[in-house]
């Protein structure tokens, strides 16, 4: 089995670049199907998650292919409206290639996401909205049968801004009839990045970034070239690891204005942060105060993915940290872990209490999620003596060669098999 092995104790100094960003890019790749042309997507991250995403894209009948850090999607021929099970359950959140496939097939069959590690997470926000905009859709047996001739345009009011239920609507309404307006709608970064695509291939949306999104649907879309932001959460991650092992870290190709709430917490935890054009600098004695209490919140407030990195470097800040976590019910799997670390945390349901100890020790520990991953890495890094991670699959489902980027830093991590000396 393969493990993160790692040598805490050693603080991080130089540059980094950050990788596109995941939660972007995904969508942008569901997006292309709707493009009947080639899209170029520019500074896609390299991640197991993206590469099922390629995998949907084929098996869909788009074409495929990679040149340096752009994914080149041919989606000019015909579109199958199928996605096997097995594809749908490699990554959770494949349900974003619903509204596409459906708007431009009529058609879609799927099957539904189910939960992940992190909690139940339903869609009956993503079918509320697409059954709104005229789909007839079908759920029998974990699988969804879903047709709409074509969609007709409507108003929707979301009672949550969900990410994915405000992507999925903007995407099916994109060759709608009408105008479609969405409401509550989720205002994350990636939505503007999505909203950028869509228009790139001739599509008209509007709003993207404030709760109220208006989509005029075409008749078809063309094919666009398109870069992907950065990566808040990779960036949210690497800093918190400096705060954590202390050090001196440049973060280039960033936009720290997506991720002020972390900033905020790290400036108040006393890391020096300074920021500029497309970067961010970091620098930490390692020694942190406990920060005031962390509510995770839709954009703008604290990103919930950013919970467990912040979580790490908490753990052995002088005082004790709140952290309440409201968009995910299990989003305190790490918990358990960390404390194998010498972590002191108490939990009650959603919340979660930090306090500060001296000192952290390595250990083995296992990843049940993606940032609960990155969560051990750091702690790891902080921790004396040396631990071994299990649970890669998750990590790389979100960063790009992490252990290479701390190595480069000065992190003593390896990526071994068992047995390897
Ligand atoms: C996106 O997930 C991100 N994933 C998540 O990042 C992120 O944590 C989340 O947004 C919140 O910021 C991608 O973009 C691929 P939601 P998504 O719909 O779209 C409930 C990571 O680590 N809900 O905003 O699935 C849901 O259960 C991942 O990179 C419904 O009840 O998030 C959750 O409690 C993890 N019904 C809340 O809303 C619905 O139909 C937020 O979900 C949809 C959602």
């Amino acid at each position: 089995m393969r493990s993160l092995h790692v040598t805490g104790g050693k603080p991080l100094f130089g540059a980094l670049r950050v990788q596109g960003a995941k939660n972007s890019a995904l969508p942008i790749l569901a997006a292309a199907v709707l493009a009947e042309g080639v899209s170029v997507i520019r500074n896609c991250p390299r991640l197991t998650d993206t590469e099922a995403a390629v995998r949907i894209l084929r098996e869909v009948g788009c074409r495929v292919w990679e040149d340096g850090d752009a994914l080149y999607v041919d989606s000019s021929g015909p579109v199958r409206p199928e996605i096997p099970s097995r594809l749908m359950r490699e990554m959770r959140s494949s349900v974003i290639f619903l509204g596409p496939i459906l708007a431009r097939c009529g058609e879609a069959r799927l099957s539904a996401p189910g939960g992940c590690e992190i909690g139940a997470r339903p869609i009956d926000l993503h079918l509320r909205a697409l059954r709104s905009l005229g789909a007839e859709i079908e759920e029998r047996g974990g699988n969804l049968n879903c047709r709409a001739k074509r969609l007709r345009a409507c108003r929707i009011d979301l009672p949550f801004p969900s990410v994915g239920a405000t992507e999925n609507t903007m995407l099916a309404a994109c060759l709608g009839e009408g105008e479609t307006v969405i409401t509550g709608a989720a205002r994350e970064p990636e939505i503007q990045d999505l909203q950028a695509f869509l228009n790139a291939a001739g599509g008209s949306v509007t709003g993207a970034g404030s709760s109220v999104i208006r989509v005029q649907g075409r008749e078809r879309l063309h094919g666009a070239v398109h870069r992907v932001i950065p990566d808040r959460i990779a960036a949210a991650t690497w800093l918190a690891a400096c705060a954590a092992a202390g050090g001196d870290l440049r973060l280039y190709d960033t936009e720290w204005r997506h991720y002020r709430p972390v900033l905020h917490k790290l400036r108040e935890m006393g890391c020096d942060l300074q920021t500029g054009e497309n970067l961010v600098r970091i620098r930490s004695t390692g020694k942190l105060k406990a920060a005031s209490p962390i509510v995770t919140r839709p954009y703008p407030g604290f990103p919930t993915d950013a919970q467990p990195p912040l979580m790490a470097a908490a753990l052995t800040a002088e005082g004790t940290t709140a952290f309440q976590e409201t968009i995910f019910e299990s989003r305190f799997r790490h918990v358990p872990e960390l404390r194998r670390m010498g972590a002191d945390i108490r939990t009650e349901g959603r919340t979660a209490l930090v306090w500060g100890v001296e000192k952290l020790y390595g250990a083995e520990v296992t990843a049940a999620d993606l940032r609960g991953g990155a969560a051990l890495v750091i702690a790891a890094l902080a921790a004396e003596g040396e631990s071994r991670i299990y649970g890669l699959q998750h990590l790389d489902r979100g960063y790009t060669a992490m252990e290479e980027s701390l190595a480069e830093l000065g992190a003593e991590i390896e990526r071994k098999e068992d047995g390897d000396g």
